[in-house]
Protein backbone atom coordinates (compact mmCIF):
# COMPACT_ATOMS: atom_id res chain seq x y z
CA UNK A 1 0.00 0.00 0.00
CA UNK A 2 1.32 3.43 -0.65
CA UNK A 3 1.86 6.48 2.02
CA UNK A 4 -0.85 9.16 1.27
CA UNK A 5 -0.14 13.10 1.94
CA UNK A 6 -3.21 13.04 4.35
CA UNK A 7 -3.83 17.17 4.35
CA UNK A 8 -7.06 16.67 6.97
CA UNK A 9 -5.05 14.89 9.20
CA UNK A 10 -2.81 17.90 10.29
CA UNK A 11 -5.71 20.28 9.27
CA UNK A 12 -3.39 21.59 6.46
CA UNK A 13 -4.85 24.83 5.18
CA UNK A 14 -2.64 24.76 1.67
CA UNK A 15 -4.81 28.04 0.76
CA UNK A 16 -2.79 30.41 2.93
CA UNK A 17 0.43 29.04 0.99
CA UNK A 18 -0.86 30.97 -1.77
CA UNK A 19 -0.74 34.18 0.24
CA UNK A 20 2.91 35.41 -1.11
CA UNK A 21 3.26 33.48 -3.87
CA UNK A 22 1.67 35.42 -6.82
CA UNK A 23 4.58 35.09 -9.02
CA UNK A 24 4.83 31.14 -8.85
CA UNK A 25 0.60 31.23 -9.51
CA UNK A 26 0.79 33.66 -12.51
CA UNK A 27 3.51 31.57 -14.23
CA UNK A 28 1.85 28.79 -13.88
CA UNK A 29 -1.16 30.20 -15.18
CA UNK A 30 0.56 31.82 -18.11
CA UNK A 31 1.75 28.14 -19.18
CA UNK A 32 -1.76 26.74 -18.60
CA UNK A 33 -2.85 29.30 -20.13
CA UNK A 34 -1.10 28.52 -23.53
CA UNK A 35 -1.53 24.98 -23.44
CA UNK A 36 -5.38 25.03 -22.97
CA UNK A 37 -5.63 27.84 -25.63
CA UNK A 38 -6.58 25.23 -28.08
CA UNK A 39 -8.55 22.32 -26.17
CA UNK A 40 -12.53 21.92 -25.84
CA UNK A 41 -13.96 18.89 -24.37
CA UNK A 42 -16.79 17.56 -21.63
CA UNK A 43 -15.51 15.90 -18.77
CA UNK A 44 -12.53 17.18 -17.27
CA UNK A 45 -10.66 16.00 -14.21
CA UNK A 46 -8.03 18.11 -11.35
CA UNK A 47 -6.56 15.51 -10.04
CA UNK A 48 -5.14 16.70 -6.34
CA UNK A 49 -7.21 19.80 -7.31
CA UNK A 50 -7.52 21.22 -3.79
CA UNK A 51 -10.01 24.64 -3.13
CA UNK A 52 -9.79 25.05 -7.35
CA UNK A 53 -6.59 27.70 -7.59
CA UNK A 54 -6.76 26.48 -11.03
CA UNK A 55 -10.61 25.88 -12.41
CA UNK A 56 -10.73 29.25 -13.78
CA UNK A 57 -8.36 27.73 -16.52
CA UNK A 58 -10.15 25.00 -17.53
CA UNK A 59 -13.97 25.94 -16.40
CA UNK A 60 -14.20 28.45 -19.38
CA UNK A 61 -12.76 24.88 -21.80
CA UNK A 62 -14.41 21.86 -20.70
CA UNK A 63 -17.89 21.04 -20.00
CA UNK A 64 -18.13 19.36 -17.19
CA UNK A 65 -14.46 19.83 -14.77
CA UNK A 66 -14.44 17.63 -12.17
CA UNK A 67 -11.92 17.95 -8.73
CA UNK A 68 -10.57 14.88 -7.18
CA UNK A 69 -8.76 15.31 -3.86
CA UNK A 70 -8.18 13.49 -0.82
CA UNK A 71 -8.97 16.19 1.55
CA UNK A 72 -12.23 15.71 2.26
CA UNK A 73 -12.81 18.96 4.60
CA UNK A 74 -11.15 20.64 2.04
CA UNK A 75 -13.62 20.11 -0.51
CA UNK A 76 -16.53 20.48 2.20
CA UNK A 77 -15.40 23.71 2.60
CA UNK A 78 -15.08 25.20 -0.65
CA UNK A 79 -17.74 23.58 -2.28
CA UNK A 80 -20.43 26.47 -2.26
CA UNK A 81 -17.55 29.42 -3.36
CA UNK A 82 -16.77 26.95 -6.22
CA UNK A 83 -20.13 26.09 -6.94
CA UNK A 84 -21.53 29.63 -7.04
CA UNK A 85 -18.39 30.41 -9.49
CA UNK A 86 -18.73 27.62 -11.72
CA UNK A 87 -21.97 25.89 -12.00
CA UNK A 88 -20.71 23.13 -13.90
CA UNK A 89 -17.96 22.12 -11.36
CA UNK A 90 -18.51 18.75 -9.20
CA UNK A 91 -15.83 17.60 -6.49
CA UNK A 92 -15.37 14.33 -5.56
CA UNK A 93 -12.94 13.05 -2.68
CA UNK A 94 -10.95 10.25 -3.50
CA UNK A 95 -7.15 8.91 -3.35
CA UNK A 96 -5.36 9.36 -7.07
CA UNK A 97 -4.20 5.85 -7.38
CA UNK A 98 -8.14 4.74 -6.87
CA UNK A 99 -10.41 6.77 -9.27
CA UNK A 100 -14.02 6.31 -8.40
CA UNK A 101 -15.08 6.64 -12.24
CA UNK A 102 -15.75 4.70 -15.62
CA UNK A 103 -13.23 3.76 -18.14
CA UNK A 104 -12.55 6.18 -21.03
CA UNK A 105 -14.59 8.85 -19.28
CA UNK A 106 -11.92 12.01 -19.55
CA UNK A 107 -11.77 13.73 -22.48
CA UNK A 108 -8.95 16.21 -20.23
CA UNK A 109 -6.67 16.16 -16.99
CA UNK A 110 -4.47 17.68 -15.29
CA UNK A 111 -1.93 17.33 -12.25
CA UNK A 112 -0.05 20.38 -10.90
CA UNK A 113 1.92 20.46 -7.93
CA UNK A 114 0.62 17.01 -6.32
CA UNK A 115 3.40 14.40 -8.15
CA UNK A 116 5.60 15.05 -5.36
CA UNK A 117 3.21 13.59 -3.00
CA UNK A 118 2.60 10.44 -5.26
CA UNK A 119 6.04 7.98 -4.17
CA UNK A 120 4.48 5.26 -6.11
CA UNK A 121 3.81 7.54 -9.88
CA UNK A 122 3.59 4.35 -12.32
CA UNK A 123 0.51 2.78 -10.10
CA UNK A 124 -1.05 6.48 -10.26
CA UNK A 125 -0.09 6.92 -13.93
CA UNK A 126 -1.91 2.59 -14.72
CA UNK A 127 -4.95 4.04 -13.03
CA UNK A 128 -5.29 7.36 -14.37
CA UNK A 129 -4.70 5.91 -18.19
CA UNK A 130 -8.16 3.79 -17.57
CA UNK A 131 -10.68 6.87 -17.10
CA UNK A 132 -8.95 8.87 -19.62
CA UNK A 133 -10.51 8.94 -22.97
CA UNK A 134 -8.75 8.23 -26.74
CA UNK A 135 -7.36 11.34 -27.85
CA UNK A 136 -7.55 12.97 -24.24
CA UNK A 137 -4.55 15.31 -23.15
CA UNK A 138 -3.16 14.78 -19.75
CA UNK A 139 -1.37 18.23 -18.35
CA UNK A 140 1.48 16.78 -15.99
CA UNK A 141 3.62 19.15 -13.51
CA UNK A 142 6.12 18.28 -11.58
CA UNK A 143 8.95 19.47 -9.25
CA UNK A 144 12.60 19.22 -11.15
CA UNK A 145 15.08 17.24 -9.40
CA UNK A 146 17.93 18.65 -11.57
CA UNK A 147 17.24 22.57 -11.89
CA UNK A 148 20.00 24.95 -12.57
CA UNK A 149 19.89 25.43 -8.73
CA UNK A 150 20.14 22.53 -7.40
CA UNK A 151 22.62 21.31 -9.85
CA UNK A 152 25.23 23.92 -9.10
CA UNK A 153 24.64 22.77 -5.57
CA UNK A 154 25.86 19.54 -6.33
CA UNK A 155 28.30 19.89 -8.49
CA UNK A 156 30.02 22.15 -5.63
CA UNK A 157 29.33 19.41 -3.70
CA UNK A 158 31.47 17.34 -5.85
CA UNK A 159 27.74 15.33 -5.92
CA UNK A 160 27.47 13.47 -9.29
CA UNK A 161 25.42 10.70 -7.76
CA UNK A 162 22.59 13.69 -8.05
CA UNK A 163 22.11 13.21 -11.28
CA UNK A 164 20.91 9.90 -11.54
CA UNK A 165 17.25 9.79 -12.53
CA UNK A 166 15.98 8.53 -9.57
CA UNK A 167 13.12 10.89 -7.70
CA UNK A 168 14.99 12.54 -4.58
CA UNK A 169 12.59 12.48 -1.60
CA UNK A 170 13.31 16.65 -0.22
CA UNK A 171 14.93 16.55 3.41
CA UNK A 172 11.63 16.74 5.58
CA UNK A 173 13.80 19.99 7.20
CA UNK A 174 11.80 23.40 6.50
CA UNK A 175 9.13 21.72 4.19
CA UNK A 176 6.20 20.38 5.66
CA UNK A 177 3.87 20.48 2.97
CA UNK A 178 0.71 18.77 4.01
CA UNK A 179 1.91 18.19 7.69
CA UNK A 180 3.22 20.57 10.70
CA UNK A 181 6.41 22.11 11.18
CA UNK A 182 8.61 19.23 12.32
CA UNK A 183 6.73 16.23 11.00
CA UNK A 184 7.64 13.91 8.63
CA UNK A 185 6.41 15.25 4.77
CA UNK A 186 6.19 13.22 1.41
CA UNK A 187 8.12 15.98 -1.02
CA UNK A 188 9.53 13.92 -4.16
CA UNK A 189 11.62 15.58 -6.59
CA UNK A 190 11.65 13.77 -10.43
CA UNK A 191 14.15 13.97 -12.93
CA UNK A 192 12.60 14.64 -16.57
CA UNK A 193 13.49 11.94 -18.52
CA UNK A 194 12.50 9.63 -15.51
CA UNK A 195 8.94 11.26 -16.30
CA UNK A 196 8.89 11.21 -20.08
CA UNK A 197 9.80 7.42 -19.92
CA UNK A 198 7.35 6.81 -17.29
CA UNK A 199 4.71 8.43 -19.21
CA UNK A 200 5.39 6.33 -22.61
CA UNK A 201 6.06 3.37 -20.47
CA UNK A 202 2.09 4.12 -19.60
CA UNK A 203 0.72 4.81 -23.07
CA UNK A 204 0.77 8.25 -22.86
CA UNK A 205 2.59 9.84 -25.69
CA UNK A 206 4.57 13.56 -24.33
CA UNK A 207 3.59 15.91 -27.17
CA UNK A 208 5.53 19.43 -25.55
CA UNK A 209 7.34 20.02 -22.37
CA UNK A 210 7.25 23.21 -20.80
CA UNK A 211 8.69 25.05 -18.01
CA UNK A 212 7.91 27.54 -15.04
CA UNK A 213 9.06 29.78 -11.99
CA UNK A 214 12.09 30.29 -13.67
CA UNK A 215 13.16 32.69 -11.30
CA UNK A 216 11.79 31.89 -8.23
CA UNK A 217 13.90 33.52 -5.64
CA UNK A 218 12.37 36.05 -2.71
CA UNK A 219 15.36 38.08 -3.16
CA UNK A 220 14.29 38.73 -7.29
CA UNK A 221 10.47 39.26 -6.13
CA UNK A 222 11.80 41.99 -3.77
CA UNK A 223 14.19 44.02 -6.23
CA UNK A 224 12.31 43.59 -9.21
CA UNK A 225 8.36 43.61 -8.03
CA UNK A 226 5.97 41.30 -9.81
CA UNK A 227 5.01 43.03 -13.41
CA UNK A 228 8.53 43.02 -14.64
CA UNK A 229 8.77 39.44 -12.73
CA UNK A 230 6.09 38.02 -15.19
CA UNK A 231 7.60 39.81 -18.03
CA UNK A 232 11.05 38.19 -17.65
CA UNK A 233 9.20 34.71 -16.91
CA UNK A 234 7.13 35.18 -20.20
CA UNK A 235 10.33 35.45 -21.87
CA UNK A 236 12.12 32.69 -19.90
CA UNK A 237 9.32 30.02 -20.98
CA UNK A 238 9.94 30.42 -24.40
CA UNK A 239 13.85 30.33 -24.56
CA UNK A 240 13.96 27.97 -22.45
CA UNK A 241 11.14 25.77 -22.99
CA UNK A 242 13.00 22.39 -23.76
CA UNK A 243 15.75 23.15 -21.03
CA UNK A 244 16.09 21.18 -17.58
CA UNK A 245 16.96 24.67 -15.77
CA UNK A 246 12.82 25.68 -14.09
CA UNK A 247 12.52 23.99 -10.69
CA UNK A 248 8.70 23.70 -12.01
CA UNK A 249 8.46 21.53 -15.32
CA UNK A 250 5.45 19.95 -17.19
CA UNK A 251 4.47 17.47 -20.21
CA UNK A 252 1.64 18.20 -22.21
CA UNK A 253 0.73 14.17 -23.44
CA UNK A 254 -2.46 12.95 -25.74
CA UNK A 255 -3.96 9.25 -25.03
CA UNK A 256 -3.93 7.02 -27.43
CA UNK A 257 -6.49 4.40 -27.32
CA UNK A 258 -8.19 2.03 -29.94
CA UNK A 259 -11.55 1.90 -28.91
CA UNK A 260 -15.00 2.55 -29.80
CA UNK A 261 -15.60 5.91 -30.90
CA UNK A 262 -18.92 7.83 -30.51
CA UNK A 263 -19.84 6.00 -27.10
CA UNK A 264 -22.44 8.35 -25.28
CA UNK A 265 -21.20 10.34 -21.58
CA UNK A 266 -23.93 10.98 -19.13
CA UNK A 267 -24.15 14.38 -17.85
CA UNK A 268 -24.34 14.09 -14.37
CA UNK A 269 -21.79 13.27 -12.07
CA UNK A 270 -23.60 9.84 -11.11
CA UNK A 271 -23.24 8.60 -14.89
CA UNK A 272 -19.56 8.68 -14.66
CA UNK A 273 -19.02 6.94 -11.34
CA UNK A 274 -17.59 3.83 -10.64
CA UNK A 275 -16.38 1.95 -7.81
CA UNK A 276 -12.40 2.98 -6.90
CA UNK A 277 -12.11 -0.69 -5.97
CA UNK A 278 -12.85 -2.92 -9.07
CA UNK A 279 -14.59 -0.33 -11.30
CA UNK A 280 -17.81 -1.85 -10.77
CA UNK A 281 -21.47 -0.11 -11.42
CA UNK A 282 -22.85 1.73 -8.28
CA UNK A 283 -26.34 1.39 -7.22
CA UNK A 284 -26.49 4.95 -6.09
CA UNK A 285 -29.83 5.98 -3.76
CA UNK A 286 -29.88 9.41 -2.23
CA UNK A 287 -26.22 9.81 0.21
CA UNK A 288 -25.17 6.23 -0.38
CA UNK A 289 -23.46 4.37 -3.30
CA UNK A 290 -23.16 0.38 -2.89
CA UNK A 291 -21.06 -1.24 -5.69
CA UNK A 292 -23.03 -3.99 -7.54
CA UNK A 293 -20.05 -6.08 -8.09
CA UNK A 294 -17.67 -6.23 -4.71
CA UNK A 295 -20.22 -4.64 -2.78
CA UNK A 296 -18.13 -1.67 -0.95
CA UNK A 297 -20.47 0.87 0.42
CA UNK A 298 -19.24 4.31 -0.44
CA UNK A 299 -20.88 7.49 1.55
CA UNK A 300 -21.99 11.08 0.35
CA UNK A 301 -20.59 13.43 3.86
CA UNK A 302 -21.99 17.67 4.23
CA UNK A 303 -22.78 17.54 -0.10
CA UNK A 304 -19.67 15.45 -1.07
CA UNK A 305 -19.06 11.75 -2.37
CA UNK A 306 -16.01 10.36 -0.38
CA UNK A 307 -14.78 7.30 -2.56
CA UNK A 308 -11.28 7.97 -0.85
CA UNK A 309 -9.90 3.86 -0.23
CA UNK A 310 -6.29 3.33 0.39
C1 LIG B 1 0.17 21.02 -3.00
S1 LIG B 1 -1.53 20.74 -3.17
C2 LIG B 1 -1.84 21.20 -4.87
C3 LIG B 1 -3.26 21.61 -5.14
C4 LIG B 1 -3.56 22.08 -6.57
N1 LIG B 1 -3.25 21.06 -7.54
C5 LIG B 1 -2.84 23.36 -6.89
O1 LIG B 1 -1.86 23.32 -7.64
O2 LIG B 1 -3.25 24.40 -6.39
C6 LIG B 1 -1.60 18.99 -3.23
C7 LIG B 1 -3.01 18.44 -3.20
O3 LIG B 1 -2.96 17.06 -3.55
C8 LIG B 1 -3.85 16.32 -2.74
N2 LIG B 1 -3.38 14.92 -2.72
C9 LIG B 1 -2.21 14.46 -2.22
N3 LIG B 1 -2.13 13.12 -2.40
C10 LIG B 1 -3.28 12.75 -3.02
C11 LIG B 1 -3.81 11.50 -3.45
N4 LIG B 1 -3.14 10.35 -3.30
N5 LIG B 1 -5.02 11.49 -4.03
C12 LIG B 1 -5.74 12.63 -4.20
N6 LIG B 1 -5.29 13.84 -3.80
C13 LIG B 1 -4.07 13.90 -3.22
C14 LIG B 1 -3.78 17.03 -1.40
O4 LIG B 1 -4.92 16.75 -0.60
C15 LIG B 1 -3.67 18.50 -1.83
O5 LIG B 1 -4.92 19.11 -1.93
ZN1 LIG C 1 -16.58 -2.67 -6.32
Amino acid sequence: MNKIADYDFFDYDYQKYWKEREYENESEKLVLGKIYANKSGKWFLDIGGSYGRLAPIYSPIYERPVIVDYSLNTLIKNQNILKDKYPSIELVAANAYKLPFKENTFDGALLIRVLHHIENPDKYLKELWKVMDKNSYYVQEFANKIHLKSSLKAILRLNFSFFTKEPYQQPTKGNFEGTKSGEEAMFYNYHPKYIKELLKENKFTPVKKYGCSYIRSSALKKILGQPLMIKIESILQVLFRRSNIPPSVIYESIIKKDIETNVEKGNCLEDILACPKCKGDLNIQNTVAICRKCKSKYQKKSGIWDFRIK
